[in-house]
């Protein structure tokens, strides 16, 4: 079966799936996307990416290119014609192709919409078993993470700066010396005193919609959330520390700069929460979750 793409209306061979080179999201990174798992058949948090899809299209002043129950579909039919029941789906738009020009094109120019669907074996994620090391780096990120824009770069920066390491993936670092979040990935540590410690939503972050779903796991097996910044320092000291994101969903992080994080094996509550939210997709735990920027 070749594998297709959805762009702008069509459902074309990969080979022939392109956009134009005067598109805005090329030159300008004028555009926002979302990752969305599809675990079993089963979107995961679709609900949540799609609200935070409307709201990072709305503060750079864009629309829907389509309604969402059209994307709904659009999405089901990629992972149909590519055969798919273990996927990521990369949805991106952008503000369209026009003549390069700083201000924004006419009002009429049609957006760029294109879907991509790519196998993922969540089952078989050595990451998520074996847990992985992370390096602390710089974030030289703009000032609005809250809005997941395609302009990538800083985070493939760190990323390529931690493999070159020998480690997985890196932790941004603010100014203050304050932890962000991972290159692609909200960052978590577990105090000894067993709280979840995360960043609170800032412009600083994009708030993840798996933490989400993590906020209601944790209400419902009384585990408490700390939303406060931690620096590398404390998070040494922890006795386990996580990412979670729409396709790592929630990776242990078992050394940080070096330092092996409790016994340097994924830790219990981390692996309780990855049961938890794997039930919660496979529709064992209820009804999704919504996601709202909290800004
Ligand atoms: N990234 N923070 C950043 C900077 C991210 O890029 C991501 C997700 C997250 C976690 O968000 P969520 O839980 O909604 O996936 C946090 C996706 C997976 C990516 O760029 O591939």
């Amino acid at each position: 079966m070749p594998r297709v793409a959805y762009v702008n209306g069509q459902y074309l061979p990969y080979s022939h799936a392109s956009v134009h080179v005067e598109d805005r999201g090329f030159q300008f990174a004028d555009g926002v996307y979302e990752v969305i798992g599809c675990i079993h058949g089963h979107l995961a948090d679709e609900t949540g990416h799609l609200d935070r899809l409307e709201r990072s299209l709305s503060e750079l002043k864009m629309d829907m290119p389509v309604d969402r129950e059209a994307l709904r579909f659009l999405m089901r039919e990629c992972l149909r014609r590519n055969n798919l029941k273990n996927a990521g789906i990369y949805i991106q738009i952008t503000r369209g192709a026009a003549k390069r020009d700083f201000k924004f094109p006419a009002p009429e120019t049609p957006q760029s919409l294109v879907i991509i669907t790519f196998p993922f074996d969540f089952d078989g994620n050595v990451g998520v078993v074996n847990g992985g090391r992370v390096k602390t780096l710089a974030d030289i990120r703009w000032k609005r993470r809250d809005i997941k824009t395609v302009a990538l770069l800083p985070q493939a920066l760190v990323k390529q700066e931690a493999v070159e390491a020998g480690v997985d993936d890196a932790w941004m670092v603010d100014s203050d010396g304050y932890i962000t979040e991972g290159s692609a990935s909200n960052a978590w540590i577990i105090t000894k005193n067993k709280k979840l410690v995360t960043r609170p939503v800032s412009y600083d972050i994009l708030r993840g919609v798996t933490r989400t779903a993590i906020e209601k796991i944790a209400s419902e097996n009384n585990l408490v959330i700390e939303e406060r910044a931690f620096k590398p320092g404390e998070a040494y000291e922890a006795v386990e520390a996580f990412t979670s994101s729409a396709t790592a969903l929630i990776t242990p992080v078992i050394e940080i700069d070096g330092h092996a994080i409790g016994n340097g094996k994924p830790g219990d509550i981390t692996q309780k929460i990855y049961g938890e939210y794997r039930a919660y997709v496979d529709g064992l735990r209820g009804e999704q979750v919504h996601w709202e920027s909290g800004l």
